[in-house]
């Protein structure tokens, strides 16, 4: 009822030229693919011209993060509105990267994750956890608060095509992954509080990703899990070999 999603996060590597270079040979590795949901989310400068590689391809580009506001000055801010009309069909919101290097508070994926409706983008809300907190004993309570800062105000229409991805802070780019059984217990947790939020439908109906250190050999493991419904990758989604692997490990 969920089909398998896997997404990767280019960070801030890539530019045009080599982002245009691996949307070709990714879309070739990837022609058969029917029962999974590919998502590549580039730097803003090659959005565009990812999107067009990929055009009838059954893949999308997603942003990897944007502001609120529709345009006006500020220096440095792409919109949702932007990305959309760039050929963005969804945003990633919330990173980790995005909370600790830029300051995103969950008040702003709140109101960047109302911006991405409005502009006719799917979010790709993500939380998760630090060390200092899943040691302290604190992981399903961050969780919750980052999931109800995601989902504020969002309406089960809307919810219906937004994606949450778990990314415990301490496997992001550690080479340290979360074993399957931890990944697991956290979107179990994830999906009960939609269900107790939101409903049974919208619960059943979400697709949860697991972010961290997901590698070709690791990946089969972990989306195993009944509750892990796809990746968002990192690292390895800059090789298109690498992240064709993975995709092929969700679709088995
Ligand atoms: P890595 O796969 O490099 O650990 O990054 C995960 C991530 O942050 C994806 O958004």
């Amino acid at each position: 009822m969920r089909s398998p999603l896997i997404a990767g996060n280019w960070k801030m590597f890539k530019g045009v030229a080599d982002a245009i270079a691996f949307a070709k040979e990714f879309r070739t590795l990837a022609r058969d693919f029917t029962e999974i949901e590919v998502v590549i989310a580039p730097p803003f400068t090659a959005v565009h011209a990812v999107a067009d590689a990929l055009r009838n391809s059954g893949i999308a580009t997603a942003g990897q993060d944007c502001y609120w506001e529709k345009d006006g000055a500020f220096t440095g801010a792409v919109s949702a509105v932007m990305l959309k009309e760039a050929g963005a069909e969804l945003v990633i919101l919330g990173h980790s990267e995005r909370r600790r290097v830029f300051g995103d508070t969950d008040a702003d994926v709140t109101r960047k994750v109302h911006a991405a409706y409005a502009a006719g983008l799917a979010p790709i809300a993500c939380i998760g956890e630090t060390l200092e907190e899943r040691e302290g004993g604190r992981t399903l309570e961050v969780l919750d608060t980052q999931l109800k800062a995601a989902i504020d105000g969002v309406s089960t229409e809307q919810f219906a095509t937004m994606v949450v991805a778990y990314e415990p802070v301490w496997a992001i780019g550690t080479g340290r992954h979360a074993t399957p059984e931890q990944a697991q217990e956290a979107h179990a947790h994830i999906r009960g509080r939609l269900r107790a939020w939101l409903g049974g439908e919208p619960a059943d109906h979400c697709q949860i990703l697991y972010g961290g250190s997901v590698k070709p050999d690791n990946a089969r493991a972990i989306l195993q899990q009944p509750d892990v419904d796809g990746a968002l990758v990192g690292g390895a989604s800059l090789d298109p070999r690498g992240f064709y692997a993975i995709a092929e490990a969700a679709a088995r």
